[in-house]
């Protein structure tokens, strides 16, 4: 039996990995919830598992949960209550399912501490994605990508030898707006572009999808998790969701990682590797499917895939410049503060603008230090416009 901690339980992630761990309880057991905002969801799903430890955002709502909880757990909150689940010594797995640079905290702790990370969140790769793998190498710990696309390169990159490796190609669905033309973007409503065609995820992820900003960190996220060069990563547009990954081999071969578009399919990866296990899910049809589409993302229309290979080439501190400008411009769209055309144009001026200070990477409250510091130099630009 594998003891799992959830971090981010009420997020789509979590939600799907809580669905897939109820129908397995044979061989995985919760140990641990995390929420921030939706306290009663929290206290539903704890209810329902009797998860022995808990950690909200808010000191008052670590209280209120105390006194309504009808069975004994360790209710913790803040950072220290993220710091402290992580680090516990009878955790085996911790799926990182919070959005956002705070999941920064539970990843390093629970890779410090030898644990299986199984990572949906991309902030921390793109953040400082190279410095986690070494905590990883140091203390034994496995670093488990559970994003589709990730997860579909891992699989892949098992079977061959990188000097074989000619190009990762990256699929992305296109999103809501691959058919809209540009004249069209300034009027995109936020309901619009949460709407993703192929995928249900959370707001902030589906804003990405829609701007392909999502691709461009996925691009980032490629280089950093398997060392890989940037020039040789490419992006294609399958707006089937079907294709999650492609290797092209030096011998003129392309291996391709197929699989229905249910996030449950990486997660029970990452839970099992490097045993699979049988999952309930409906077959792809491969006689109704007849061809697989694959198209050109077209870069005028989506200029932040750009943005992301200009971070990803001028390299350091850049990457997480574009991610920490990003959380801010899309929750500004979100809230109807700026449109959706201007997403672009905001994160490009950050990256311009920002100057980098010199900061040591290895100390992660330095790292959570300067997201900030970018967030509110993207905030005030938005102010003054
Ligand atoms: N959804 C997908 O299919 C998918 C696929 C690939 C990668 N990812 C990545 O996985 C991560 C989660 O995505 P999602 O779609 O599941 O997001 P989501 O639905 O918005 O859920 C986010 C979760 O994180 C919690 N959270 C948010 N900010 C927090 C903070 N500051 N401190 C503590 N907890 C916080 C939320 O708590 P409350 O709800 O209680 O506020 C919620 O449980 C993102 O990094 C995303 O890019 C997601």
């Amino acid at each position: 039996m594998k003891n799992v901690v959830i971090f981010g339980a009420t997020g789509s992630i979590g939600k799907s990995t809580i669905e897939y761990i109820k129908n397995n309880s044979d061989r995985f057991k919760i140990v641990g919830l995390t929420a921030k905002s939706k306290i009663k969801e929290l206290q539903k799903l704890s209810e329902t598992f009797k998860v022995p430890y808990i950690v909200v955002e808010k000191k008052e709502d670590a209280k209120d949960l105390k006194t309504s909880l009808s069975y004994q757990a360790q209710i913790l909150w803040g950072d220290d209550g993220l710091k402290e689940l992580a680090s516990l010594e009878q955790i085996d797995i911790a799926v990182i399912g919070i959005s956002g640079i705070k999941a920064l905290i539970p990843t390093y702790y629970a890779l410090k501490t030898g644990k299986r990370v199984a990572i949906a969140n991309k902030e921390c790769i793109i953040s400082v994605g190279s410095f986690l793998k070494e905590v990883a190498k140091k203390s034994g710990a496995d670093l488990l990508p559970v994003d589709s696309e990730h997860s579909a390169f891992f699989q892949l990159l098992q079977k061959e030898k990188k000097e074989y490796i000619e190009k990762l190609i990256l699929t992305a669905s296109g999103g809501p707006f691959y058919k809209t033309p540009l004249r069209e973007f300034p009027k995109i409503t936020p309901e619009e572009a949460i709407s993703h065609p192929t995928w249900k995820m959370g707001k902030k992820i589906s804003v990405d999808s829609a701007t392909l900003m999502n691709k461009g960190f996925e691009v980032l996220e490629a280089m950093i998790l398997f060392d890989f060069p940037l020039e040789k990563i490419e992006v294609v547009i399958h707006p089937q969701s079907l294709v999650h990954g492609i290797i092209k081999l030096l011998d003129g071969c392309y291996l391709m990682h197929v699989s229905p578009p249910d996030m449950k399919i990486p997660i029970a990866y990452a839970l099992n590797y490097p045993e699979r296990a049988e999952m309930q899910i409906k077959n792809i049809d491969l006689i109704q499917m007849k061809k697989l589409i694959f198209k050109k993302p077209s870069l005028k229309k989506f200029p932040c895939l750009k943005l992301a290979y200009k971070a990803g080439k001028l390299g350091g501190a850049y990457p997480l410049v574009l991610e920490a400008a990003d959380e801010v411009v899309v929750s500004a769209f979100l809230d109807r503060k700026i449109s959706f055309d201007k997403i672009p144009y905001f994160l490009e001026k950050t990256l311009n603008e920002f100057k980098i200070p010199s900061i040591n990477f290895k100390n992660i409250y330095e790292t959570l230090g300067l997201h900030q510091r970018v967030c509110e130099f993207t905030e005030n630009l938005i102010k003054k416009s």
